[in-house]
């Protein structure tokens, strides 16, 4: 997540959510099936132990994790243990540590996955952790289908854009084509870049649309571009998403995200250059616009109460 934007919510932690050690506000969001469905002396308790040691602690954390693991141990496959984990390209690896090492204690801070044999979690900080009771090879490979049924998190801006209509448009051309790179990057399945448009109803100035789109690397092509398609229409189906300036969708295999005018930064790539008007009015050249961060910081505070939806 980007830093000033979890700075803005240290001012209003105690508004919702939850306020991590170092008091910026974190949203997770969780689903698990039937608490109670294993004993702790069990097979699956052990194997889940094994796997959980690994994948929720990881010796080394960066920006680009993404662990897949299965526990065998000498019992039947429904005692063997399969999870994923992976970190958002744009998240902080701190961060995403804290974010891993949380499903450790998912009985503890979720009652209701108390001995759930499956439980998959997902937090603003940027990380989704998952584990499965069977080795599923693939394992998580279920798509977007799986993704909306799942947990999901909606965050995003009350700041409205000035010309919602041309922001939608060139959100749309962006976005659903961040939706088909990623899908087809195979080392990664992240995709990144930036959509310029004419701000007709403002006052006429040149902004820039920066989008980030990444699916957990077990997803085929398909179901990668599959589930960010279907972020993308939560960010037009909801009203409070629709018209903003910036927005996030996460979910169990995908995210997408995007901001006006302000660049995603990502550790690994470089900034692409930011898009540039075409035409070049006559008289003077419009440069991008640069938004003084006093006022998006006062517009963002403002909105933080209640734009950032969610939080458990
Ligand atoms: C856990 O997930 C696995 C793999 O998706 C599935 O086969 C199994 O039925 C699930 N178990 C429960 C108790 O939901
Ligand atoms: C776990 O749930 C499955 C079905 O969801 C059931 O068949 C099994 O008996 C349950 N196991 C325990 C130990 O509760
Ligand atoms: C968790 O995800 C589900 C499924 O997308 C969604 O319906 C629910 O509102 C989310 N809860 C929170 C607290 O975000
Ligand atoms: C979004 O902007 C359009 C104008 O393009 C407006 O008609 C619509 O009411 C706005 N939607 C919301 C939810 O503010």
């Amino acid at each position: 997540m980007d830093s000033a934007r979890l700075l803005l919510l240290i001012a209003v932690a105690s508004l919702g959510g939850a306020a991590a050690a170092d008091d910026h506000l974190v949203f997770s969001n969780y689903t698990c099936s039937a608490p109670g469905n294993y004993t702790s002396n069990s097979p699956y308790a052990r194997n889940l132990a094994r796997l959980l040691a690994p994948l929720s602690r990881p010796a080394a954390v960066d920006n680009w994790l993404f662990h897949q693991i299965t526990v065998y141990g000498t019992t039947t496959p429904d005692d063997q243990a399969s999870g994923l984990a992976m970190c958002f390209a744009d998240s902080a690896p701190d961060r995403c540590r804290t974010c891993l090492a949380t499903v450790s204690s998912a009985h503890a801070l979720f009652p209701a996955c108390d001995h759930s044999r499956n439980v998959s979690f997902i937090s603003s900080d940027g990380c989704v952790i998952r584990y499965a009771a069977g080795g599923v090879t693939p394992f998580f490979v279920s798509s977007a289908a799986d993704d909306a049924s799942g947990a999901r998190l909606v965050l995003r801006s009350r700041t409205q854009a000035a010309d919602a209509a041309a922001m939608r448009d060139a959100r749309r051309v962006l976005l659903s084509r961040l939706a088909e790179s990623a899908a087809g990057d195979d080392d990664r399945r992240f995709a990144a870049g930036n959509q310029g448009y004419m701000d007709a109803a403002g006052r006429g100035t040149w902004q820039v649309i920066y989008g980030m789109a990444q699916c957990t690397r077990d997803l085929p092509p398909a179901e990668c571009s599959g589930c960010l398609l279907d972020h993308l229409g939560v960010m037009y189906r909801d009203a409070s998403v629709t018209n903003s300036t910036e927005a996030s969708v996460m979910g169990l295999t995908c995210y997408l995200t995007y901001q006006m005018n302000k660049p995603i930064h990502i550790a690994g790539v470089a900034l692409p250059p930011a898009a540039q008007p075409s035409e070049t009015p006559t008289g003077s050249a419009p440069p991008p616009p640069v938004v003084k961060t006093t006022v998006l910081i006062a517009a963002l505070a403002a909105a933080a109460v209640t734009l950032f939806s969610v939080g458990v």
